[in-house]
């Protein structure tokens, strides 16, 4: 199978580059912004009309979410158009067409989570483009997933000038002997970007009926446990504190936006408890610092 994953230069498409290789039955390609530019109808034409695939993964996007509210126009062009434009080519070219959406569709008003049929209501310019494009997939490509996902951590992009995770920035507060203060009032499901790459392709290969679903990992946590949690696991003896108040964003992000719903078939394997993941990304990417000599030291990944 043949697939297409755009947006590949960035947090997510990182760890689409890294499970590709693990697939053999995947042949995957991932053009940078300069030979497929989602705004651009010709360019996703012509790119898409000369590989011929048989999926198109669309993880493009404006991040954070701060700057579609100063750039609204940009993000309705990444995400609402660009989506119209992959989602007709991927009709004319009999492909499926995966979008992938955010949790940001939702007010996070509703005490219980969201499933992925409960009714949206984004409120900042972000999830309104964002759920521009879910439609403009669900009406252009007969076969379409829209993937909503939320709260990716995962191993950083190549390259200098990339925005690091949120487990990132915060480990390196902690090794910088920052204090580290993270906000608890806003509540999401966790999930490693290694897992939603897996979950993605195994509903291309499992050819996967169109529809919405939630991609995310297996439970709920605020931001301050996901980061209390990090420095934990990562066996850094550092304090951190919670933060009511979300004072650090220009945009306040909806409170809680848990997503509910397993996945079918293949897919339903990938989504495990976040604390599992994040247990297993950070024993490859951040291990426990050495202990000093005759010290007991910090409570290592895994106790
Ligand atoms: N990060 C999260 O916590 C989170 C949560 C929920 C949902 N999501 C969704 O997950 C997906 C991936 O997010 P991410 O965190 O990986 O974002 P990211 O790190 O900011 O990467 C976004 C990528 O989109 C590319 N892009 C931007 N405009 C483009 C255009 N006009 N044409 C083609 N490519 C373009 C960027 O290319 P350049 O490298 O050239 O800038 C970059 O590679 C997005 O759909 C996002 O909405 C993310």
């Amino acid at each position: 199978m043949r697939v297409v994953v755009i947006g590949a230069g960035g947090l997510l498409g990182t760890a689409f580059r890294r499970v590709a290789g693990e697939l053999p039955d995947v042949e995957a390609l991932f053009p940078g912004r300069s030979e497929l530019d989602v705004t651009d109808p010709l360019s996703v034409e012509r790119y898409l009309g000369a590989t011929a695939p048989d999926g198109v993964v669309n993880a493009a996007a404006l991040l954070p979410a701060d700057l579609c509210e100063t750039h609204p126009r940009t993000a309705y062009e990444i995400h609402a158009l660009g989506a119209r434009w992959v989602s007709r080519a991927c009709e004319r070219l009999g492909a499926v067409s995966v979008y992938i959406s955010t949790d940001f569709v939702f007010d996070g008003t509703s005490r219980d989570g969201y499933a992925p049929d409960s009714p949206t209501r984004p409120t900042l310019t972000y999830g309104i483009t964002k759920r521009a494009g879910e439609l403009e997939t669900c009406l252009g490509a007969s076969r379409h997933l829209v993937l909503r996902t939320a709260g990716l951590f995962g191993p950083p992009p190549p390259g200098t000038g990339v925005r690091p995770c949120f487990v990132d920035r915060i480990l390196r507060k902690a090794d910088s002997g920052e204090p580290v203060q993270v906000v608890d009032s806003v509540v999401m499901s966790p999930t490693y970007t290694v897992d939603l790459a897996r979950m993605t392709f195994a509903l291309l290969l499992d050819g996967a009926a169109s529809g919405v679903h939630h991609a995310v990992g297996q439970g709920a946590a605020s931001w301050y446990e996901v980061a209390a949690t990090a420095v934990r696991l990562a066996g850094r003896n550092v304090p951190v504190t919670p933060q009511r108040e979300q004072s650090h964003v220009a945009a306040t992000r909806p409170a809680r936006t848990p997503l509910t719903g397993a996945l079918p078939g293949r897919a339903r394997a990938h989504q495990r408890p976040w604390q599992e993941a994040l247990a297993e990304y950070l024993r490859e990417y951040w291990p426990a610092p050495p202990r000093a000599a005759g010290s007991a030291g910090p409570r290592g990944p895994g106790e």
